[in-house]
């Protein structure tokens, strides 16, 4: 059965838009069905199908993890968005399911890019997840087989004005490795730009602050992870070793990350803050460096939507239930499934 073999409520799946052709119009209208009217509205507005194929997938993944953690049937989940599009599910509608399986900590999210696909959840800590495609961009395709040549001169512009594009996302120490790099090959460069950005990326999607968090806030430290070491799928996977501050206090034991190449173009990270406590605790992840006051901690700053959200999924964790749950919080693989086969999940639950 689907996600048997992962452990309840911490999955990490990927899905290949592509193994659904353009021509499975009854598949994508059996999906469609699947997901509720809101949502159905948004995916049809898509001016390429490509993009309503992923957005479905992406409900469908979400739909699956939920359906498969809380026991709750497909037909009776509704979802909602903070106010910065995050969606949540209503509270409402697994007020009436067994509180067995009423994960009050329950988690997760998704990503998309390209035809890759991704999600992932946790019980009981707060995860955000990223794919990014760092082989081409709007207005800048790069084709990595001229870019291995590191003496063309043409790459080194073109990589050039690529970075400067986004270099407001870059702390003072990672704009200068990145700077270290510049004589290696254009795919290093690319995939090395693309972990701090999926890094990123994903440690904003835990708390859903979105454009509210600045990112250059945020030092990434790969020096004892390198490229060379992230697993590629289908492989096992270890925790990441990435070390991260914010505002230049060190805060990696609060954190876990999961880093995998999908394929040549795409790598996905996974965050997963295991300390929530600090959530309500710190003013570090608010949306301001300046000078920390109470009403400047992350709670305070959520809008009613998001405060919404974090009560589902912060509920605070007795100190000893604490330790117990994150000496299980081990990393896990990539499972790597088939939309047909999300569908016939969803449709018999
Ligand atoms: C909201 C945001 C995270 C979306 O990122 P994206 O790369 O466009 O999209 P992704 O494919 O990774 O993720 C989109 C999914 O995340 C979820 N999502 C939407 N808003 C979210 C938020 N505020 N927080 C977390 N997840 C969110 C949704 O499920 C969405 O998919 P859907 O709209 O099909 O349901 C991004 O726009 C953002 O606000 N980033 C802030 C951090 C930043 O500055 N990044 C820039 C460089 S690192």
């Amino acid at each position: 059965m689907l996600l048997d073999n992962a452990p309840l409520g911490r999955y990490r799946i990927v899905v290949n838009a592509n193994e659904w052709k353009e021509t499975d119009n009854d598949e994508f209208e059996r999906a469609i069905a699947l997901v509720g009217e809101e949502e159905q509205e948004r995916i049809r507005k898509f001016k390429f199908i490509k993009d309503a194929k992923t957005a479905l997938i992406g409900r469908l993944i979400l739909n699956a993890m939920a359906v498969k953690t809380l026991g709750i049937r497909n037909a009776s989940l509704k979802w909602k968005r903070t106010d910065k599009g995050k969606p949540f599910i209503d509270p409402a509608c697994v007020d009436g399911i067994s509180t067995a399986n009423h994960y009050s900590n329950f988690s997760y999210n998704i990503s998309h890019s390209g035809h890759w696909v991704v999600g992932a959840s946790e019980l009981e800590f707060p995860i955000g997840i990223d794919v990014n495609d760092h082989g081409l961009r709007p207005n800048c395709k790069i084709d990595f087989d001229e870019f291995d040549d590191v003496t063309a001169e043409e790459n080194f512009e073109i990589l050039k004005s690529y970075f400067s594009t986004f270099k407001h996302i870059f702390s003072p120490p990672e704009a200068k490795h990145m700077e270290s790099l510049r004589f290696k090959s254009g795919p290093v460069r690319l995939l090395e730009f693309s972990r701090f950005w999926t890094s990123k990326e994903s440690f904003v999607k835990v708390s859903g602050l979105g454009f509210n968090f600045d990112v250059a806030r945020l030092h990434f430290d790969f020096s004892e992870y390198h490229q060379s070491d992230i697993p590629k799928m289908p492989t096992s996977v270890m925790a990441a070793p990435i070390k991260v501050s914010v505002d230049g206090k060190d805060v990696s034991s609060e954190w876990m990350f999961e880093q995998f190449i999908l394929d040549r173009y795409h790598i996905v990270n996974v965050a997963i803050r295991t300390n929530p406590e600090s959530l309500s605790n710190s003013s570090v992840y608010s949306s301001s460096s300046s000078t920390p006051s109470s009403s400047t901690s992350a709670e305070h700053i959520l809008s009613s939507g998001e405060k919404v959200e974090s009560e589902i999924i912060h509920a605070s964790l007795d100190s000893k239930v604490y330790k117990e749950k994150i000496e299980h919080l081990h990393p896990l693989p990539l499972l790597l499934l088939k939309p047909a086969d999300i569908i016939k999940y969803l449709e018999e639950n």
